[in-house]
């Protein structure tokens, strides 16, 4: 053999075993340069026969330095880095300028508009996790540059669908100021927040999007300081809210929420309210998007379930060309190195009609999923 065809065959063979060919849940994962992924909170869009994982860029501190990052994949265990996808901004009064906060980034196609949509959650500058917004950008490539375009908070002056008519005015003795009573707790089941917030919006932190088959979408988020969920219908466009919303488990602290369908069957998977700390995930399903939802406790088994396996959800990915095939996806932090952040991929199992996640150390699509 020449020495040039051997020197391509040692190429070919180092690139081969570089490769990855499974998921190794929360170990590093090197991209197709060989750099552990920065893609946080993400979320995934499939387009044209390849998948796009987008998510928070990462360095030092949790606040955005870069911006949303996007990497492509034909296999799902193969990502290459695309660049950012949408960038955070130098001048000093765009809200998403560099020291904003931008998390959980979700990206659809809309076939209408022939237009990439992203909606994430976003902080202003220097105000904590106070402004509670929801940003919208788009583009006409998956790979962006996406355009900013706004943020806000939802759902102004329009009640839920499924709220009392009794709670659209406050209690007959006021308010209660004390937060964490047992008067409060009842208080915000009982729509405080959404009094109090009737005006200015709804707050809007944690969030997903999901299409329906008909192509309807919808905003999940958790509002009422973090105390309730929203569903809400997306316009035709995708890029606001038609005024159609409902309250997910009011009083019941979910973040994080991830959802599927599965014959017919919406699914939700959620964690509780603990920072950046794991906690228990639950679950929940409904026969209509808007609700009711029911819950069905907490789908991870096994040991470290009662953590998630030291992890929170993010998204819940079907697996292309296989039925029922669902990917739980979740990130485990890591608030003092956020670019060190894992990766936690497992399989959707069902046992009893109930979604279930176990551990795997490390694990091949083909080995569940037909
Ligand atoms: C938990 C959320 O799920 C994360 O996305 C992030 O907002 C942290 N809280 C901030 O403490």
């Amino acid at each position: 053999m020449k020495k040039t065809s051997l020197y391509l065959l040692l190429l070919l063979t180092v690139e081969l075993i570089a490769q990855n060919n499974s998921f190794s849940p929360g170990e590093i994962w090197k991209d197709t340069d060989g750099i552990h992924i920065n893609a946080h909170g993400g979320g995934i869009l499939f387009d044209r026969g390849i998948y796009y994982w987008y998510g928070e860029h990462k360095g030092t501190s949790n606040n955005a330095q870069v911006g949303i990052t996007v990497y492509s994949s034909n296999d799902l265990y193969n990502w290459k880095n695309e660049g950012v996808a949408l960038a955070v901004s130098k001048n000093p009064n765009s809200e998403i300028v560099t020291g904003s906060v931008m998390e959980r980034p979700k990206v659809i196609y809309n076939a209408k508009t022939k237009e990439y949509v992203m909606w994430f959650h976003l902080e202003l500058k220097g105000q904590g996790y106070a402004a509670a917004r929801t940003a919208v950008a788009t583009s006409s490539s998956p790979l962006g540059p996406f355009v900013y375009l706004k943020s806000y908070r939802p759902n102004k002056e329009t009640w839920p669908l499924n709220y009392n008519e009794k709670w659209k005015k406050a209690p007959k003795d006021g308010e209660p100021q004390k937060w964490w009573s047992e008067k409060w707790y009842k208080a915000v089941k009982e729509g405080l927040f959404v009094r109090r917030d009737f005006v200015e919006g709804q707050m809007s932190r944690d969030m997903t999007i999901y299409v329906d088959d008909n192509g309807k979408a919808y905003h999940i988020h958790s509002s009422e300081e973090n105390q309730t969920l929203h569903i809400s219908e997306l316009t035709d466009d995708y890029l606001g809210f038609t005024g159609k919303w409902a309250r997910i488990d009011p009083g019941g602290q979910n973040e994080a929420p991830a959802i599927f369908k599965k014959d017919g069957t919406y699914y939700m998977i959620t964690s509780g309210l603990t920072g950046w700390d794991p906690n228990a995930a639950r679950s929940f399903k409904a026969n209509s998007i808007l609700g009711p939802w029911t819950p069905l406790g907490n789908p991870a088994k096994g040991k470290d379930s009662n953590l998630t396996f030291y992890s929170q959800s993010t998204f819940i990915l079907p697996i292309q060309g296989k039925k029922d095939a669902f990917i739980f996806m979740a990130d485990r932090w890591t608030p003092k190195t956020p670019i060190d952040g894992r990766y936690i991929w497992l399989p959707i199992k069902f046992k009893e009609g109930k979604p279930v996640i176990e551990w795997e150390k490390r694990w091949k699509i083909n080995q569940f999923f037909k």
